[in-house]
């Protein structure tokens, strides 16, 4: 059928018909937000190369909890910024850490919060990498026990989920095993399978601290080249056991949402990371785009892509446009 049978617009007409073959749609219940944890008490530091996201104390996480609970946010994911930092990340698996810490106050001011971990090392190496260094090199088995630990101790504490973003070869069965054996079988992990070697990570190193004190994450975060690549890492933490498959960052790496999409069937997230969400506010700050409009347009190509998950910044700013709608 062509023009002048067929006429897309026909379908276009007026707002019902629109809805009515709306092939994505946003879901709150399908966003994560993120939330920084600083030492301290009664503080809220709004990050400045990310405004509207703030770091926050213990004390400040219920309110949060509750915040996002209200939109229908249902999940969390959880970064802390420790006291001290040392060689080897002591603090990511400490019993009273950060993370330890804020999980249990999630988990007792606001049970229903589904409370999701980052188990990674650089926000608590003083180096800044996301593994243990024997010389320059950031050595990768003698860091798979820290980072099982570090997964330990978030199930432990209360965490419904681990999601390990280090990039460590192996790290996804190592988790499984230790978290297996500590009768916490139950605990699903998400994975970040397909973690770039990213500059949209800036805003996010400013908020957690976690600059590399030398060199880069290019010796274990993927070479933004490469998508075959992807499918390779993808599959391994399939075989290894990961419940969730993560891609990130999002927008810049679409293709590979949707390459992940078809290849598997697994639930995927996306990350739109620190500087995606700045990008879009800086312009909106500026009046150069309508920043409420580009940001769902953003999240609807992640869906579109494939994605059922999306880990964002814009997770209460979407959901409250929708629940005003
Ligand atoms: C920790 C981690 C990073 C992000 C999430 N977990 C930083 C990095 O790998 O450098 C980035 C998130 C964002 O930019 O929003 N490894």
């Amino acid at each position: 059928m062509v023009f002048p049978e067929y006429r897309p617009r026909r379908l276009r007409k007026n707002s019902a018909f629109r809805a009515l073959i709306r092939e994505t749609e946003l879901s709150p219940a399908q966003f994560v937000y993120p939330l920084f944890v600083i030492p301290g008490k009664n503080k809220r530091e709004e990050i400045s190369s990310m405004p509207g996201v703030f770091r926050v104390t213990v004390d400040q996480l219920e309110k949060e909890g509750k915040d996002c609970l209200e939109l229908g946010v249902n999940s969390v994911i959880l970064f802390g910024i420790p006291e001290t930092k040392d060689g080897v990340g002591s603090g990511a698996h400490a019993k009273n850490g950060i993370i330890q810490t804020a999980i249990r106050e999630l988990k007792r001011k606001v049970p229903k919060l589904l409370v999701i971990t980052d188990v990674c090392l650089c926000e608590y190496t003083d180096h800044g990498h996301c593994g243990c260094l024997i010389g320059d090199t950031v050595d990768n088995d003698s860091t798979l026990e820290i980072l099982a630990k570090t997964a330990l101790s978030h199930a432990e504490a209360g965490a419904d989920m681990v999601a390990p973003s280090d990039m460590m070869d192996g790290r996804v069965a190592e988790i499984r095993a230790v978290l297996d054996e500590n009768n916490f079988e139950s605990i699903p992990i998400m994975s970040y399978s397909v973690k770039y070697a990213s500059a949209f990570y800036g805003p996010f190193r400013d908020a957690a601290d976690c600059t590399p004190q030398f060199g880069d994450r290019r010796s274990y975060q993927m070479d933004p080249a490469n998508s075959r690549e992807a499918l390779r890492e993808a599959t391994l933490d399939v075989d290894e056991g990961a419940d969730i498959l993560i891609v990130k960052p999002a927008v810049a790496y679409l293709d590979i949402i949707s390459r992940l999409r078809d290849e598997f069937d697994l639930p995927i997230a996306a990350y739109h990371v620190s500087g995606e969400y700045a990008m879009i506010k800086a312009a909106a700050q500026n009046g150069w785009i309508d920043g409420d409009k580009v940001m769902e347009e953003t999240l609807l190509s992640i869906k579109r892509a494939g994605a059922d998950i999306i880990i964002t910044y814009f997770a209460k700013d979407m959901a409250r446009i929708l629940k005003n709608r």
